[in-house]
């Protein structure tokens, strides 16, 4: 039978909206019928699980124009705010843009609007997509996810209709609009490939982020903020940076992720400087790939040489040196 601990998870993790989680504890469970020889459970376990992640996560269907479909990708994410690991100060920040999401009509009666339009800005695997999805979740709205450099480069010449077409969008159907490879529109580097067009594109998207009075959110990110001219910045609320994680971070995602897989005894000091210079997502993934390993050969638990193992392979393939 299973544990107690992993009973107890399951229902954690029912309750608190983390299916994925509920996932991996079950699979969790069937490792541990295994090793107590009762195959065939295990086996009806693994059936189940992935009988129910086929029908997870349906696809909304699009209540946008035609020609959006393609460009503009909707989406209902499961992603609570308290998986997000960042510090204090930024998760604040994101604290408030739901805060103030939720409190509008109050401000409004003050003639006060809430902060909507946010540019993320930060290397890839921080965590700035998962940010739009988490607003997108814990405000119960949908997550249209714009690929801007898609609209860019497929209908170069209309790009700017696009764009009007987008925020016609934004206006009539309450969400939050992800503006991902935001660079594809704002970057400077693409000012040279066609000066007059993407002078156009930059200055109709400033004039849209400007003009735009819905009550969706418009969330914009990008990894080289380099790229992006600044008078970009004026047209958004708020700007948040992010980083690579720190040590405590690195620690506590990786006790998030492994979750009930934590081996009991874990160096953790060891574990946080083998896995220093990778991104939240790089640890994510090599977290994953322990428990994958560990499943497989029908362990229950993710030990220190598991997971160094992993994270050292993270390390290898982004040839990055271990300090
Ligand atoms: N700050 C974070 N906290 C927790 N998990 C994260 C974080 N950043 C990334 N991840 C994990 O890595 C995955 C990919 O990250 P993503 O949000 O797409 O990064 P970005 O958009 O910044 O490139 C996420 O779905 C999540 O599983
Ligand atoms: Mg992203």
């Amino acid at each position: 039978m299973a544990t107690a601990e992993q009973i107890k998870s399951l229902i954690r993790s029912h309750f608190s909206d983390e299916s994925e989680r509920f996932f991996t504890i079950a699979l969790q469970v069937a490792a541990h019928e295994a090793q107590q020889g009762h195959g065939e459970l295990a086996h009806d376990i693994r059936l189940i699980v992935d009988k129910a992640k086929q029908v997870q996560s349906p696809i909304i269907q699009m209540k946008f124009p035609q020609d959006l479909q393609g460009l503009v990708l909707a989406d209902e994410p499961q992603a609570p705010l308290a998986a997000l690991v960042m510090p204090d100060a930024i998760k604040a920040r994101v604290d408030r843009i739901i805060h103030e999401y939720r409190q509008q009509q109050k401000l409004k009666t003050h003639g006060l609007s809430h902060r909507r339009k946010i540019l993320l800005i930060g290397p890839p695997g921080t965590g700035k997509t998962m940010t739009a999805r988490v607003l997108a979740h814990e405000l119960r709205l949908q997550l249209f996810t714009i690929q801007a450099d898609k609209v860019v480069t497929k209908f170069m010449g209309e790009t700017s209709a696009k764009l009007r077409q987008i925020f016609d969008l934004i206006e009539e159907e309450p969400g939050v609009y992800f503006f991902d490879e935001f660079d594809a529109i704002g970057g400077e580097r693409m000012l040279e490939n066609d000066v007059g067009e993407m002078r156009r594109v930059l200055n109709s998207f400033l004039q849209f982020v400007e003009q735009d009075t819905s009550d969706s959110l418009i969330v914009a990110a990008t990894n080289s903020p380099k790229l992006l001219d600044r008078a970009l910045y004026r047209r958004f609320d708020d700007v948040l940076y992010y980083e690579n994680p720190d040590a405590t971070e690195r620690a506590t995602l990786m006790q998030n992720v492994l979750g009930t897989f934590i081996a009991t005894k874990m160096a953790w000091k060891s574990l946080t400087a083998g896995s220093l210079g990778l991104s939240h997502a790089e640890i994510d993934q090599a977290c994953r790939d322990a428990i994958k390993q560990a499943i497989l050969s029908d362990r229950t638990a993710v030990d220190t040489a598991l997971l160094s193992s992993m994270l050292r392979e993270r390390l290898d393939t982004h040839g990055k040196r271990r300090e």
